[in-house]
């Protein structure tokens, strides 16, 4: 998969002058800017990396720079800051946050272990917290949970926090007995399967692109199910014109930028994830002057430890 390196443009008029203030303060800093497909096109457009939450993940420990800015919501802070204990990790808008990585319960995972015993494994999807984490045998990425889950040794798998992810992984692997817990994200939850209906009845040539948060009525009328970047990438290959895109607004700025002659098209009630839109250019920019935002662990606590453990298992089963 092609990711791209610092872009040249910026999207939104006015943006420039602080789009050139942010690569000063970066260079100022030493820091490099990691930026989810999510987040505002201003932002992106004056990342260093822009990419989906496996890519930022495993790309943090690659990085030279001591100081990373991400530009995402906390979960994917807080994944570069356990794999990368030593670098500092600054958060534009520490308040951003996925609804979703709150919805597990320990008593759940608890309950499972009791269940199950050695025959369990707890697969989390990143977007969890590090407590969740901690309690977990290996952590995926929407872009590598298949593979992950298919080779763990374990029959039964209890998949955390997403029920929608989760209902995916299962249908690719029958051969595993998938436990879901009740968690999704509300954004994702709220597409209207009679738009998606809609929209295919209008562009019947349009291949319609799903990201695996969304429920299963609406996945099953998906020719295309992947994580953002899987996405990004199928538009890339694809030869159709028009493509129905079934995920947040915000990969539409690298869907243009990367197929400008093609059209997207999104349900009309407009799929977007507030936190990921409050990661605003001016927080970008603030961040850099002041260090504020860091994230703060204590790398050494046992939760981190385990955290950190679930992280590095999902790098060596998705390979590096
Ligand atoms: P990706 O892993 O596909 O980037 O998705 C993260 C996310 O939060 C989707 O809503
Ligand atoms: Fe979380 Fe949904 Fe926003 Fe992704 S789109 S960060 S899963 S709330």
């Amino acid at each position: 998969m092609e990711y791209r390196q610092p872009s040249s443009r910026s999207a939104a008029p006015g943006a420039d002058a602080l789009a050139v203030q942010v690569r000063r303060l970066a260079a100022a800093r030493d820091a490099v800017i990691l930026a989810h497909y999510y987040a505002p096109a201003e932002v992106q457009a004056v990342a260093d990396y822009v990419g989906d939450s496996f890519y930022l993940a495993k790309l943090a420990v690659e990085l030279p720079q001591q100081a990373v800015v991400l530009a995402g919501v906390a979960f994917m802070g807080e994944s570069v800051k356990l794999l990368n204990p030593a670098k500092t990790v600054l958060m534009p808008e520490p308040a951003a946050d996925c609804p979703m990585a709150h919805m597990v319960r320990p008593e759940t995972i608890a309950r499972a272990r009791e269940r199950w015993g050695s025959d369990l494994a707890v697969a989390c999807y990143v977007n969890s917290t590090v407590a969740a984490k901690a309690a977990s045998d290996v952590c995926v990425t929407s872009s590598n949970a298949v593979k992950i889950v298919r080779e763990l040794p374990q029959r039964h798998v209890l998949f955390i926090p997403d029920r929608n992810l989760g209902r995916y992984v299962a249908e690719q692997v029958p051969e595993k007995d998938i436990i879901l817990n009740d968690g999704c994200c509300p954004r994702h939850e709220a597409v209207a399967l009679a738009e998606v209906r809609a929209l295919k009845a209008g562009h019947p040539a349009a291949p319609v692109l799903a990201h695996p948060e969304c429920t299963a009525e609406v996945l099953a009328e998906a020719d295309y199910i992947g994580s953002t970047a899987g996405i990004i990438g199928y538009a890339e290959q694809s030869p159709a014109e028009e493509l129905i895109v079934l995920t947040v607004r915000g990969v539409g700025y690298e869907l243009a930028r990367r197929c400008p002659t093609k059209r997207f098209i999104f349900p009309p009630t407009p799929l977007t994830c507030a936190d990921m839109d409050s990661v605003t250019l001016e927080k970008v920019a603030r961040c850099l002057e002041t260090g504020a935002g860091e994230v703060v662990l204590d790398a050494a606590s046992p939760e981190a430890v385990a955290a950190q453990r679930a992280l590095d298992r999902m790098l060596e089963l998705a390979g590096r």
